[in-house]
């Protein structure tokens, strides 16, 4: 079976890990450059989101797929971003964020389809966290429709006001753990997306996780070689009808 292979070939054992990091290969850069135009974003603002007991976000959390089509504002995906990707501190070998990462090497990179956020152009861009922007890669034709086929045509990614898309830059990882690093890059993810579980709820939407998707249509829609850069994880995220806030049905 080839995914006991994936757990036997990242093993740990007694042997000392051999890495770039040890043979002395210099750190690659901690996130890609922006190459396009960038869209400055609004502070996160937490001052005015709805305030939310931690106990009961955690009680509160779950799948929610029925989006209505109300767009989002820009501060309110600013917080989104924020709170899953956020750079609480920065200096030369790394940034400390929101979110946990092995060894500090935050090896994913946050993708937006953008479908309904007020002030920004439907489309595809990509979170530079390092200076809270999103920067805008070129235009895609068809988003929503292909993004739906990449992801078995699920309603809740059609009617997204925002699909947020996880892919690796693998390297960033694999730098310091090697084999092992490929582990890494999904427990990042996880730990990503369930802050994006939780913080969605103070702005009044909802978000599903997103783990059945075509591999190969969703590095092509990213422009993804699918080896040193692919996706991992998605997410689909919309506003919640408050008058119908009831749990759904498990599926
Ligand atoms: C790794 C992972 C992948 C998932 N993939 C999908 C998916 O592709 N489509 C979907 O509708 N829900 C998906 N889900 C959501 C689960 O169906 C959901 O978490 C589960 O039914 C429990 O419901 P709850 O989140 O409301 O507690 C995924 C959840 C996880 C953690």
């Amino acid at each position: 079976m080839k995914g006991i292979e994936f757990i036997e070939s990242t093993r740990y054992g007694d042997d000392p890990i051999t890495s770039d990091e040890r043979s002395g290969v210099n750190q690659p850069e901690l996130e890609e450059p922006p190459a396009g135009d960038l869209i400055e974003l609004p502070d996160p603002d937490r001052e005015t989101v709805h305030e939310l007991d931690l106990s009961e976000a955690i009680e509160l959390r779950e799948s929610f797929r029925d989006y209505t089509d109300e767009s989002l504002t820009l501060t309110e995906l600013s917080y989104l971003l924020w709170c899953t990707a956020g750079v609480k501190w920065a200096f030369p070998e790394g940034a400390f964020r929101t979110v946990p990462s092995a060894g500090c090497c935050h090896a994913i990179d946050t993708y937006l389809a953008i479908n309904r956020v007020k002030g920004i152009k439907p489309g595809i861009y990509r979170y530079i966290a390092l200076d809270h922007s999103l920067e805008t890669l070129p235009a895609y034709p068809d988003l929503q429709e292909d993004l739906s086929a990449a992801c078995f045509d699920q309603p809740c990614v059609k009617q997204a006001a925002v699909v947020f898309i996880w892919a690796a830059d693998a390297y960033r990882m694999i730098w310091k753990y090697a084999e092992r690093g490929y582990r890494n890059l999904f427990l990042d993810a996880g730990h990503i997306c369930q802050n994006l579980y939780l913080s969605v709820l103070p702005v009044e939407c909802g978000c599903c996780a997103i783990g059945a998707f075509k591999d190969q249509g969703m590095n092509e829609m990213l422009n993804l070689d699918g080896k040193d850069r692919f996706v991992l994880y998605l997410a689909s995220v919309g506003k919640v009808d408050q008058t119908e806030a009831e749990p759904e049905e498990q599926q």
